[in-house]
């Protein structure tokens, strides 16, 4: 890994704990103005200082980010279908240039596996693998598998395996029974993505879990800015992911207003 690739890479995972707490707030490229994110800027700048890094679209990076802000950016690079369509039918929608310009320290597409047009998402992450690999630009590969297969580790492993021999430099994958077989089969750091909003305490378990089978952290969106307390959300996710409070711990930091 040369030095561009790995100073990027280290702008979103700190090479102190190994660890990152990703905000995710990509939503709106498929979901639309999505509970939360309706005023993208108005939810995220008070979580900007507790946030490593942002998994967002460019178009929201131009419109709702401050510039002067020093949180990294994982420029979501891929779209198509909205939540009305066929989800799979994804293509690459934004270039390279863009993401050296917006001065992105990562870029990240979904792959669909056991999905129909799982082949062409799979080529188009080797294509964006291929032409980040001459910028030094790490690649994130989020990974969604078929509806019929469900949330589990055998197919969860199976994405996330897929993803770093076609060469992403990370993954983002969904927390499930038995993850770290998922850990286990995946050279390549693995970060949670949160799903659906769940309590709060729960939602902690299922981090403090991830952590302690290996995750290196999280990308996580709905239960921080779906919380009633976004804040005090995320300060707890980072004090489980970079201290590793326990959950109590952590409950107690999220409660406090
Ligand atoms: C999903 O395709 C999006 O890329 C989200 O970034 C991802 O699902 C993580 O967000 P959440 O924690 O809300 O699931």
């Amino acid at each position: 890994m040369d030095f561009g690739m790995k100073n990027r890479l280290s702008h979103i995972i700190n090479p102190k704990t190994g660890k990152t707490v990703m905000l995710a707030v990509d939503h709106g490229y498929f979901q639309g103005p999505t509970t939360g994110l309706k005023d993208l800027r108005k939810t995220v700048t008070p979580l900007i200082p507790h946030t490593d890094c942002l998994f967002i679209t460019r178009g929201m990076v131009r419109n709702c980010i401050d510039p002067g802000s020093d949180v990294a950016i994982c420029l979501r690079v891929s779209g198509g279908p909205s939540i009305l369509g066929e989800l799979s039918n994804e293509d690459i929608t934004t270039s390279m240039e863009e993401a050296i310009r917006l001065n992105a320290s990562g870029v990240g597409m979904s792959i669909f596996v056991g999905a129909k047009n799982e082949d062409r998402t799979i080529t188009n992450l080797g294509r964006l693998v291929n032409e980040a690999e001459r910028y030094g630009m790490p690649v994130l590969a989020v990974t969604a598998v078929g509806k019929e297969m469900g949330r589990e580790a055998r197919y969860l492993a199976l994405a996330c395996r897929m993803a770093a021999e076609i060469g992403a430099h990370f993954v983002k994958t969904y927390y499930c029974e038995d993850f770290y077989k998922v850990v286990e089969g995946c050279p390549i750091p693995i970060v949670m993505a949160g799903g659906k909003k769940i309590p709060e305490r729960d939602a902690l378990q299922m981090t403090e879990n991830a952590i302690k089978e290996g995750a290196s952290g999280v990308d996580m969106g709905r239960n921080i800015f779906q919380s009633d307390n976004p804040v005090g959300m995320i300060k707890a996710i980072r004090a489980i992911v970079h201290k590793g409070a326990s959950v109590d711990e952590a409950f107690e930091i999220y409660s406090k207003k």
